[in-house]
């Protein structure tokens, strides 16, 4: 299999994006690891980016590996290929480094759906609210919150809440029915959603399973519940990437953003991705159709990241008071994610 998958599935193509030509690339991750020298940098990027960015990331994972790796690191400048909001946690953890993004408008449709003046009209009308947000989410956002999570951790976290607060959950209506069905604890919550993982649907999963009934689906929990409910694993994307590395299974059914595929290929040689359909058939575009990708995602090119680590812009900046109020969800997610699993 090449890096350019296709899957060839009756009328449809589903392509993945062409990665960077190696003329192009080389010389520019070159430069780029030669800036990370000279600035004591570190590069995290997530599961999702390019990947000609994941290759010359030190850290590649999801958003709780990523808060993991900025808690603990001692390098002068955190470059944070992913999200706005990944960028502001590293900041968040780290208020004394320099933190630079590629392109400092790569946001996210769950963090605009929930805007903090918003949020605190609804905490406003339950003092007894305890709120769990998704990393996903302002830093304005976090700081009006009692905990952090991530899509890695939301079931421990949601276990480990006060049992006498009633709990609500924002922004993703997905991820937040997904932890209720888990963990059985009932939740008001935010009405949000990733715009990308809510393109996955029933039909279009359904007629992949037909063509490769041996394969195993495996589902992002910001997917819709027809969809998670023909899930082999439900799961953050390093768990995806784990569970397919441990199966015996050839063959699987990706159900989230398609750069996670090039981990997955690397990873797992001699098994086979299959992109789900972002949409539903009868929606879907015939022949140019690409695997479902998050347009915020991919605003982060090599040529960017080459740039903010020469210029130190865009760098994040975030008021005090809540750098300082932020904080608090943030380390309280890390402290009860390092606890032993029982
Ligand atoms: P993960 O933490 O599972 O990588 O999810 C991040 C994200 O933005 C999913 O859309
Ligand atoms: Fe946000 Fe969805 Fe993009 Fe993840 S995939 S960053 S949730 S818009």
């Amino acid at each position: 299999m090449t890096d350019a998958v296709s899957v060839q599935n009756g009328a449809d193509r589903l392509a993945l994006r062409e990665p960077m030509p190696r003329a192009q690339a080389e010389p520019l991750s070159r430069e780029i690891l030669d800036l990370k020298r000279e600035l004591n940098a570190v590069i995290l990027a997530h599961n999702y980016q390019v990947p000609e960015i994941q290759d010359v990331a030190d850290f590649v994972g999801d958003s709780l590996g990523l808060s993991q790796q900025a808690a603990k690191t001692d390098a002068d400048v955190i470059v944070f290929c992913g999200v706005h909001f990944m960028a502001e946690t590293a900041k968040i953890l780290n208020p004394d480094k320099t933190v630079v993004l590629p392109d400092k408008d790569a946001g996210c449709s769950l963090e605009e759906s929930c805007p903090a003046n918003k949020l605190r009209e609804l905490q406003q009308s339950n003092p007894n609210f305890w709120t769990v947000a998704y990393i996903n989410c302002s830093a304005e956002v976090k700081a009006l919150s009692d905990v952090i999570c991530t899509s890695g951790n939301a079931v421990r976290i949601v276990a480990a809440a006060p049992p006498d607060r009633d709990l609500l959950f924002v922004p993703d209506e997905n991820l937040g029915a997904w932890v209720m069905e888990q963990t059985g604890r009932p939740m008001t919550l935010w009405r949000g959603n990733c715009y990308a993982h809510v393109e996955f649907r029933r039909d279009g999963i359904l007629r992949l399973r037909r063509s490769f009934p041996d394969a195993k689906v495996v589902v992002h929990p910001e997917s819709l519940r027809e969809v998670r409910d023909l899930a082999d694993a439900v799961c953050s994307t390093e768990r995806m990437i784990d569970y397919c590395k441990t199966s015996p299974a050839k063959q699987f059914v990706i159900v989230t953003e398609s750069g996670i595929i090039h981990r997955m290929q690397k990873e797992c040689p001699g098994k086979e991705f299959l992109c789900a359909p972002a949409f539903d058939v009868m929606r879907m575009p015939s022949d140019n159709c690409r695997c479902s990708e998050c347009k915020y995602m991919k605003m982060n090119t090599l040529g960017k990241l080459r740039d903010c680590m020469k210029r130190l812009a865009p760098r994040i900046e975030l008021p005090e008071d809540i750098l300082k109020r932020a904080r608090l969800p943030i380390e309280r997610m890390l402290e009860i994610s390092a606890r032993p699993q029982k």
